[in-house]
């Protein structure tokens, strides 16, 4: 199907002939077009064009207004204050262009960016034999929706999971489960998530609390890191049933959360230990890194610690090991020559910030990230609790995430079972309705600010039925589908020859705005704006509700089949904007 050329972007079109007539040297200059309330829409880009041509804006405001055809697309353009442009579009233009969006079931209309090309995209990294954490939830949420928003651009989209499955750690781990090797047996073949965490759990604490007081163990737990860096196979066999319970794990978490993670794309830490000691050896042939110490460091003028001293990246440690940093370095190597990315994004914590600005100053410096790669950390900041402190339990521990998500659960389906009876829903459809909003909701209230600013996670707020949440975008696309239902013989149909009323005017050149919300959103990789595209849509429905009778025996059966398709197209714009943010819009609710 074709892509629609907005309203809005026809109507930029037409300003921009008719300036270029009226004002040759304005070249092809912006004329600042925004929706506005006096007229559909306000262009305010003459005021400085006529500045620096030292021109009277009125004047040339009116002569751009008698160049503009009108009739097609624009209704009526006027002169308004010193110079603005007030611009009103034809009912006809409105309704065939949604039209056009319609015709298009699955793209709606929306255009693929200009020039995709490859990113690969780092995110939902939790680390082997630890509990997932509500920072784990944010990259895994955010990173999601960054990947369905550009593939749905166009972009080709390689998918990292850059699990922590390396380090020192598991010296103790891997001698703890050798010397008891039942630890991690089974009673069922069919183990389940939460088993395989408390299993882990448990290995875990014990074996740190051996190595805390146990001297010899602690010795034997030094010797398997050796071990495992010289890839000992039986070693690494172990370290491996570690890596699979972990991901057992894991998996049951993303599937909660609704979310496809699949295995080959969990490339974690170590899958680049076959580059680590040539990213160093490059790093220092270059001079891009130096020995101090005896640790291969990168230095930065702007970098300093508290004592005014600079703080190196280390990239390895005076004792022969690599750390975090040699590991994305190489993974940078990686992904840029390898898998020939051309941006790479990061769906990072923001406490990492430093981190990553230091590794990617020194990809740069060593050639490997150029003018053609650019790579973005999309930072995010700390989930808070209700007390505006970093979120624990009442104890203090770390929430679990998958408390956390069967208690949004829970709550969401209390608000279903509450209406349930009016819609007639079965208990079957409750529970799934229950986890489609329940797990809509952390999503949307984690997706709806901005990625770098802390978050207050508030389950009451977030499953309410009023302001900005989930449900009521959810609500608002069940409505629609319940009108369609009870539509009967009607069906939706596009009347171009129908005047609107404003209402429907607003709704319209709102939902013309789809597309180009998407490819912003996409290419500035902030999924809140489209957030908050779809609410303040669900809002102008409301509206419309209001003002419009849909199925009204008093309406004309023309309009009757205008209203709905307006409110099918609506619909379909719901569905497929929360669908690129990980929700779901069930049918009933
Ligand atoms: N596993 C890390 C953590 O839990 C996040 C990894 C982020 N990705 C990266 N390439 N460093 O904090």
């Amino acid at each position: 199907m074709a892509s629609v050329t907005s309203l809005s972007a026809s109507v930029q079109q037409h300003l921009a002939t008719a300036l270029s007539a009226a004002l040759p040297e304005a070249g092809s200059a912006d004329p600042l077009l925004r929706r506005s309330d006096r007229a559909d829409y306000q262009a305010n880009g003459i005021l400085a064009l006529a500045k620096k041509a030292k021109a009277n804006p009125r004047e040339l405001a009116t002569q751009v207004v008698s160049r503009v055809v009108t009739g097609e697309v624009i209704e009526d353009i006027e002169v308004s204050g010193p110079g603005f442009l007030n611009i009103t579009l034809t009912d006809k233009a409105i309704v065939e262009n949604l039209a056009a969006r319609y015709a298009d079931a699955d793209r709606l209309g929306v255009p693929f960016a200009e020039n995709p090309g490859t990113t690969v995209v780092d995110y939902a990294q939790p680390n082997v034999a630890k509990e997932m954490h509500v920072g784990h939830l944010r990259s895994a949420v955010i990173g999601d929706a960054v990947v369905q928003l550009l593939e749905f651009t166009g972009e080709s989209v390689v998918r990292r999971h850059h699990i922590g499955d390396w380090g020192t750690q598991f010296g103790m781990l891997i001698q703890y489960l050798d010397e008891h090797p039942h630890e991690l047996d089974h009673k069922d073949s069919r183990v389940s998530g939460e088993e395989a965490m408390s299993n882990l759990d448990r290995l875990y604490k014990t074996a740190r609390r051996l190595f805390d007081s146990d001297e010899e163990f602690k010795t034997r737990a030094r010797r398997r890191v050796v071990d495992l860096q010289a890839g000992d196979p039986h070693t690494l066999a172990t370290w491996q049933k570690f890596v699979d319970e972990s991901k057992i794990y894991f998996f049951s978490v993303f599937e909660k959360l609704d979310m496809e993670v699949r295995d080959p794309d969990i490339v974690g830490e170590s899958g680049y230990n076959d580059m680590l000691a040539e990213t160093c050896r490059l790093l220092e042939e270059s001079g891009v890194a130096v020995r101090s110490e005896g640790a291969l460091c990168v230095f930065f003028d702007d970098v300093k610690g508290p004592d005014g001293n600079p703080t190196p990246l280390i990239v390895q440690k005076s004792d022969g090991g690599y750390g975090y940093a040699a590991t994305d370095l190489s993974a940078i190597r990686d992904r840029v020559f390898n898998l020939k990315a051309n941006t790479l994004v990061y769906v990072v914590d923001a406490r990492q910030s430093l981190h990553f600005r230091m590794v990617f100053e020194t990809a740069r410096r060593a050639g490997w990230l150029g003018d053609d790669v650019t790579a973005h950390q999309l930072a995010f900041g700390t989930v808070l609790g209700k007390d505006g402190k970093p979120f624990k339990t009442r104890e203090g521990g770390t929430v679990k995430l998958e408390d956390l998500l069967d208690e949004a659960v829970q709550r969401a389906t209390a608000v279903v079972r509450e209406k349930a009876g009016k819609v007639g829903l079965t208990e079957q459809e409750i529970e799934e309705n229950g986890r489609y909003v329940g797990v809509g909701a952390v999503k949307y209230a984690d997706l709806s600010t901005s990625a770098v600013r802390d978050y207050k996670f508030d389950l009451d707020q977030m499953v309410s039925l009023n302001g900005d949440t989930s449900v009521y975008l959810q609500y608002a696309y069940a409505r629609i589908q319940s009108i369609l239902r009870k539509a009967g013989e009607a069906r939706p149909a596009a009347h171009p020859e129908l005047a609107l009323a404003p209402a429907e005017r607003a709704l319209g050149l709102h939902l013309d705005q789809f597309g180009e919300t998407v490819l912003e959103v996409a290419a500035s990789y902030e999924p809140h704006k489209l957030a908050s595209y779809l609410y303040q849509l669900a809002s102008l429905l409301t509206t419309f509700y209001d003002q419009c009778q849909v199925l009204s025996a008093d309406n004309a059966p023309e309009v009757v089949e205008n209203r709905l398709f307006l409110v099918d197209l609506t619909a379909r714009t719901l569905h497929r904007g929360m669908g690129l943010l990980g929700i779901r819009t069930p049918e009933r609710l």
